[in-house]
């Protein structure tokens, strides 16, 4: 099945930067979300993001208008009904992502294929609630989703090979590379990075070094781009906590145990990055 349009659900940190790699990628994207506001402020990232890559001759002037003009924006959800390949990119909420499917799925046409870029939540449980678990499945994306090479495909339990074919063409076509994981708690990525990330904040909890002893550990003894603690604070410490969650609920595993400093740094509002306060203090 050919995929020339594509819905994304959700223009926050993740859907801004689908979109800009699927329209970039020749794709006719339609960016939805509930708020005017959150759709200017991602059309504009996206506009920001693109001149970042014509300034490093990485595309065109011409490359990035086109890509422009293939991004529409709407507010109302059945909108998406016309389009090939939905990818909701919503916020991490089992509840939220599972009323938008129930608002979607009766405007669908019948070959539409449906995805989230959850990054944990069951595909299994989200596709339950569908009309279509066959043509269900995960399409998980890295932040920034421009930069980073790598796209998770997470199979459903009742996941079709010609869903997981059509998904896996798609990300090969913009030039990513994409790995087959099963739908297990927080799949592959998050299920090595977050605990990473939830012991960085034990040491740092348990006095064994200061933020940026840890950082500076792990960026020159283990050359991570990024400290764990400047990856949560960009992360979101709400989302690694999230993800925690789902690891010790799924799992049931005393080694899944979220920090309480990290709760307690939720609970503060210090949610990293987009807060202007983590692990660090951006203000
Ligand atoms: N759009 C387009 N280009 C961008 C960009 C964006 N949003 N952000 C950065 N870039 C580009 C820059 O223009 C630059 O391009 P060139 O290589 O062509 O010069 C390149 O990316 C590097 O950027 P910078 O020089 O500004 O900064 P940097 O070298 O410090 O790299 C980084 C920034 C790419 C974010 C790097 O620090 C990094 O790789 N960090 C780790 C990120 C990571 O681990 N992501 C995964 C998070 S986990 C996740 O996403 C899963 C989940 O579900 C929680």
């Amino acid at each position: 099945m050919e995929i020339k349009r594509i819905g994304v659900i959700g223009a926050g940190q993740m859907g801004n930067g689908i979109a800009h790699v699927m329209a970039l990628a020749g794709y006719e994207v339609l960016l939805t979300d509930i708020s005017e506001d959150a759709l200017s402020a991602a059309v504009s990232l996206v506009s920001k993001n693109l001149d970042r890559q014509v300034s490093k001759d990485r595309i065109s002037a011409d490359e990035k208008q086109a890509a422009m003009d293939r991004i529409s924006t709407t507010l109302k959800l059945p909108d998406l009904g016309g389009t090939d390949l939905v990818i909701e990119a919503a916020t991490e909420r089992e509840t939220v992502k599972q009323a938008i499917f129930e608002d979607l799925v009766p405007h669908l046409q019948p070959h539409t294929i449906l995805t989230s870029n959850t990054s944990s939540i069951s595909i299994t449980r989200l596709a339950s609630r569908t009309d279509r678990p066959e043509k269900f499945m995960g399409f998980h994306f890295m932040n920034p989703v421009p930069v980073m090479q790598l796209v998770e495909l997470i199979r459903g339990i009742a996941t079709d090979e010609p869903t997981y074919k059509a998904c896996l063409a798609v990300v090969e076509s913009l030039g990513k590379s994409a790995a087959s994981a099963e739908d297990f708690p927080a799949f592959i990525v998050n299920r090595i990075l977050i605990p990473m990330i939830n012991e960085a904040v034990y040491t740092l909890y348990e006095g064994v070094g200061s933020v940026k002893s840890i950082d500076t550990s792990m960026k020159l003894g283990a050359n991570h781009p990024m400290g764990p603690l400047e990856l949560a604070d960009f992360i979101g410490l709400d989302t690694c906590l999230a993800i925690m969650n789902v690891l010790h609920d799924g799992l049931a595993d005393t080694k899944y145990r979220p920090c309480p400093l990290l709760v307690k740094y939720v609970e503060a509002g210090w949610l990293g990055r987009k807060t202007q306060r983590g692990f660090y203090d951006y203000r």
